[in-house]
């Protein structure tokens, strides 16, 4: 029997991945988050009702699953606080929620540090959230973060809030922004600080205690193999590992404990910010695809760049994360169009190449290699079962497969919970 199950992104965040762990939360024990912060925006829809979540794990709508945040993730307390508020405004219990006492947590200098770096790149920015996310990475990193264990301890965090406030003031003085007044800040924090504390603990040991019990682990993550640090079209990227490799370090499990890895994946591409995106389309059906699929971000509402589905991108993914599953998102979007394209190579100084080149001049460089497959013209949003499916639905998933040699378990055809289909149990 399946004991845990990673849900990673496969392209550029925003494929679904908060649908789906909501939809195999309800058959798991535990849900964690093991990267990013508040950058990430997980919609869920339940009977017609639409909830974004930006930190807490996309299993808080079953009541009695155990959600963790972990440790490598960075929080940022102000939008934890509302977060859990809101839920619990809207009858949903956080009694089960649990953070690490690892995890770094962001403060309003981060923000405006990532405010700053963005000005200083113009034109070269990564467009990123302004949540503030690479400054906390960069603290963390440089071993000058805060961790909630600080953060929750008056004397610790003011010790270490000094440090690095006055660290960080020299950049903004050198810029000519505002300085942070350490004073200030603390007093600001001091409700999320008491607020926080309630849901504090040490997650690895309380993950190692449910794997122990033989509880079932859904480990959820953000963005998307493009966005990694490590994998991803750097520098735009994110600044944490969104790929399976990063469940071992953000929730402290060892690398052999992951079974199964299933990739999230739109039945074509988005990207929100910038860098190259090589299958991106533009004109009347990139227009269709964002206004059928809704394409504008949860976390910051900007029109998201769309693309054709893109088989260079994904077998880059299922290398670097280890996918065993897919499961293909917003097909129900693609209905009514006469052709459907895939991205099956680049073209790179004359070659076609089937892989993702690290220079971003490079990058820059390819073109898409298409083969164009026959759309239809059906609205799937009713269909229950693979069959169901209209032939030429089918026979672009069928294609998806063998292009990518991953098979696909799910198929996503509607926002709602119940518009999902199960080609192979994934439990
Ligand atoms: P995440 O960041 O990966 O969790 O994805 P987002 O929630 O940012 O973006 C996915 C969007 O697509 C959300 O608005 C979802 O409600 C919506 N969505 C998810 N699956 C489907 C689907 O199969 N069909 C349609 N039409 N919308 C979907
Ligand atoms: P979910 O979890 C889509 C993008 C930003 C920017 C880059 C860096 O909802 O899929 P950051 O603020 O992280 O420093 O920005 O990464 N980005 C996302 N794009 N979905 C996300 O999360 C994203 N999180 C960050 O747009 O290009
Ligand atoms: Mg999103």
């Amino acid at each position: 029997m399946t004991k845990n199950i990673v849900i990673v992104g496969t392209q550029w965040g925003d494929e679904g991945k908060g649908k789906i762990t909501d939809y195999l939360g309800n058959e798991a024990d535990v849900v964690c988050r093991f990267q990013g912060g508040n950058n990430a925006g997980h919609t869920i829809v339940i009977d017609g009702n639409k909830f974004a979540l930006h930190l807490i794990p996309s299993g808080i709508f079953h009541e009695d699953k155990i959600n963790i945040m972990g440790n490598g993730m960075v929080i940022n307390p102000i939008a934890f606080k509302n977060e859990v508020l809101e839920l619990e405004n809207k009858g949903f219990s956080t009694k089960n929620l649990f953070v690490s006492s690892r995890a770094h947590v962001t403060l309003p200098y981060h923000i405006e540090l990532d405010k700053l770096q963005e000005e200083i790149k113009g034109d070269q920015n990564v467009g990123t959230t302004f949540k503030g996310i690479g400054p906390t990475y960069t603290d963390k990193y440089s071993r000058i973060g805060i961790r909630v264990c600080d953060f929750i301890n008056d004397d610790i965090f003011k010790q270490k809030l000094t440090f690095v406030i006055n660290w960080h003031n020299h950049i903004f003085k050198a810029y000519g922004k505002k300085l942070f007044d350490v004073e200030e800040v603390f007093i600001e924090m001091k409700e999320y600080q008491i607020f926080m504390k309630n849901y504090v603990c040490d997650t690895t040991k309380l993950i190692d205690d449910l794997k122990n019990d033989n509880k079932k682990i859904l480990f959820e993550g953000a963005q998307g193999a493009l966005l990694d640090i490590e994998q991803g079209t750097y520098p735009f990227v994110t600044s944490s590992t969104p790929t399976a490799a990063g469940v071992a370090t953000g929730s402290g499990v060892g690398p052999n404990y992951i079974e199964k890895v299933l990739g999230i994946v739109k039945s074509y591409s988005t990207r929100v910010g910038s860098g190259k995106f090589v299958s991106e389309i533009d004109g009347d059906i990139a227009n269709y695809i964002r206004e059928r699929g809704h394409e504008y971000g949860t976390t910051t509402g900007r029109a998201r760049r769309i693309g054709w589905f893109d088989t260079v991108v994904i077998n880059h993914t299922r290398r670097v994360s280890g996918l065993t599953d897919l499961s293909i998102m917003l097909l129900d979007v693609l209905s009514g169009l006469d052709e459907i394209k895939i991205c099956t190579h680049y073209l790179f100084k004359g070659e076609e190449i089937n892989y993702f080149p690290a220079l971003i001049d490079d990058l820059n460089e390819c073109l898409p290699v298409y083969e164009t497959l026959a759309g239809w013209q059906e609205d799937i949003t009713a269909c229950s079962s693979f069959d169901e499916l209209p032939l030429n639905a089918q026979k672009y998933l069928n294609r998806i497969e063998e292009l990518t040699g991953v098979s696909i378990s799910l198929i996503s055809v509607g926002p709602d919970r119940k518009q999902t289909i199960v080609k192979n149990k994934m439990w």
